[in-house]
Order: C-alpha cells, then structure tokens, then sequence
C-alpha cells in the first residue's frame, strides 16, 4: 500500500477545525479504497507560534517540509499579528520557496448550493493563476514614511519563463476539457508587463492549435464571471487578477467557504500545497460554525495530484 507523508499545517483560526475533519475524510478514503494510508507531520506554525517564537515557522522550515509528499494547509492570519506579516513569513515563502507556480482553483456550482446568479448553465471554470511572480514578489519600498510626502512602490516582475509556464499548464489543462483558454490581460493599460503576457501566451499558443484561446481584459472578464461564466472554460491569469477572479469565482458558486485550490510544482521537484481558499475567519473561529467542505475538496485535490504522479512514474 502507498504510504502519503503529509506536512499538515492547520494554521490559525479554522484551519484548524476544518483540517482534522478533511484528514479524516482522506484516511476514510484510503482505508475504503485500501489503496494508501496517511502519514502526517503536525506543525504548529501560525500567529500563535508567531507569537510565542517571533516567526511565523522555524527559519528551517523549508527544509523541514521538504521531505513530504504534500503539504496540508489550513488557514494563516489572526487578529494580533498583521496580515502582510502571517502571510510573508509562512503563506507566501512557501508557494515562492517550492516554486509552486501553478495555482489551480476551481469554480464549479455544487448541488444543492444556490449561486447568487441566475443562470441555467452549470459553472465548471477551471482557473490557473499564476503563483510565484507577478504583482506578489514583494519587491519596492517605503519613502519618507509617515511624513506627508511619504512614498510607497511595489513592482510587479513578470518573466518570460514564468508566462510561459502558466501558460503552458493552462494550455494544457484546456487541451483535457473542452479545448477552450480565456487569458486575463489588462495590456491596454499595463503597457510593459501585460504586452509581455499577451506575447508569450501567443506564442504558447502555437504549439496548442487545437486550443481556441480568447484574450479578455480582467476587468472585462470578471464581468462575464457573472453574466456569461458558460462560456468560460479555462482561465489564465496572473498572481493578482487570478487572486481576484478567484474569489468572485467561489462567489459564484455560492459561497468562498467551498472553494479549494492547490499550489502546484508540476515538475513534483517540491512539495505542492493544497489548501481551502477562505481564510481563518476569526469572527466563526472555535464556534464550531465552519464548513469543513473546501478542506476535503483540497484534500481531494491532493490526492488527485498524488495519484496522478504516482501514476506517471509507475
Ligand atoms: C489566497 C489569499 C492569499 C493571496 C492572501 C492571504 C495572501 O487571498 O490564497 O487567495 O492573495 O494569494
Ligand atoms: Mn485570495
């Protein structure tokens, strides 16, 4: 039987009440099937370790969670601990650290979910946001602070190589559904980095002629996320236009508390990290009031992506 050593981070606030259940419901699963059994590795990084450490995880965790085939993250923040510093010391140094480049989101109407839009067709989008470079490298700085000439700049880096390799997984991705991209430009505006995109995802798209591949500003996009999301298959996007379409995709399907997602290295050099997409929602926290169900769809996830690889090197 295959063993899953998993690096569980439930993290802070219900991360911690919806990861035990999502790990359940992957022994149960492996049991049933008696197809693979779980291993974790419990760490206790949060704001909590933040608080009692002064870093959001040890400065060897990366190593640490290197040795795993996957890792299991809840939700990171809390009140107490600002966001940009939960999120830049854990969050973000791993998606950064493993190189998962590819961020793989869902956006699908669940049975018995209402969506807030009245539409007859079924929403299946699948989303592919970029996950390591963009508006989130966290390059810039602050200028006379607190003065009131106080300056802030934050640089987005976007590179060829990282373009092309979103593009290509997304490209990809369509050539298994229905042979349909929509790419998240903004190249009317962002004359420098989003020209780039719009270049090298042409450019991709030789190599996919069999995929049609339609190039929709975001801000237009996110317009037809609502009036049209039929017509929307899979979506490319960047770091920040994907961080955004995404959320109003789990909108869609009815609530941001079921949506799930995965950072993925493809290559399977590091570990990918698959997560629910809400956060840990302080205001429910400990009330027993959070719905486990983005926690088992990532652990499906997971395991979809596992299975896969062992697949391919068996
Ligand atoms: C997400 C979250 C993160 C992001 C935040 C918490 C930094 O919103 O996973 O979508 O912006 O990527
Ligand atoms: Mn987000």
């Amino acid at each position: 039987m295959t063993r899953l050593r998993l690096a569980v981070i439930a993290g802070d606030g219900i991360g911690r009440e919806v990861i035990p259940i999502g790990l359940d419901v992957l022994r149960r699963v492996g049991a049933v099937t008696g197809r693979f059994e779980v291993q974790t590795t419990d760490l206790p990084w949060s704001c909590q370790y933040f608080l009692e450490h002064g870093a959001m995880m040890p400065s060897d965790g990366l190593a640490v969670l290197a040795d795993h085939d996957a890792i299991y993250l809840g939700a990171v923040g809390f009140p107490g601990v600002p966001d940009h510093v939960s999120l830049r010391g854990l969050l973000l140094p791993l998606r950064q650290g493993f190189d998962q480049y590819i961020n793989l989101r869902p956006v699908r109407t669940l049975e018995g979910i209402a969506s807030p839009i009245r539409t007859s067709d079924k929403i299946d989008i699948c989303c592919v946001r970029e996950n390591t470079e963009g508006e989130y490298v966290g390059i810039g700085g602050r200028f006379k602070r607190g003065t009131p000439d106080e300056v802030a700049v934050e640089t987005s880096v976007f590179t060829r190589h990282g373009i092309e390799r979103v593009a290509r997984y997304a490209f990809e991705q369509a050539r298994r559904r229905s042979h349909r991209l929509a790419s998240a430009t903004k190249s009317n505006a962002l004359q420098h980095s989003m020209v780039l995109w719009d270049e090298v995802v042409n450019g991709v798209s030789v190599d996919f002629p069999d995929v049609e591949v339609a190039r929709y500003h975001v801000d237009a996009l996110a317009a037809r996320f609502v009036n049209n999301p039929g017509s929307l298959d899979v979506v490319v996007a960047s770091n920040l236009f994907g961080d955004i379409l995404t959320d109003l995709g789990g909108a869609l399907q009815g609530s941001l508390g079921l949506a799930a997602s995965g950072n993925i290295n493809p290559e399977g050099r590091f570990p990918s990290m698959f997560e629910p997409v809400h956060g840990s929602a302080p205001d429910i926290a400990g009330r027993g009031l959070a719905n486990p169900m983005a926690a088992v769809w990532a652990a499906a996830m997971l395991l979809d992506q596992l299975m896969r690889w062992r697949r391919r090197d068996s």
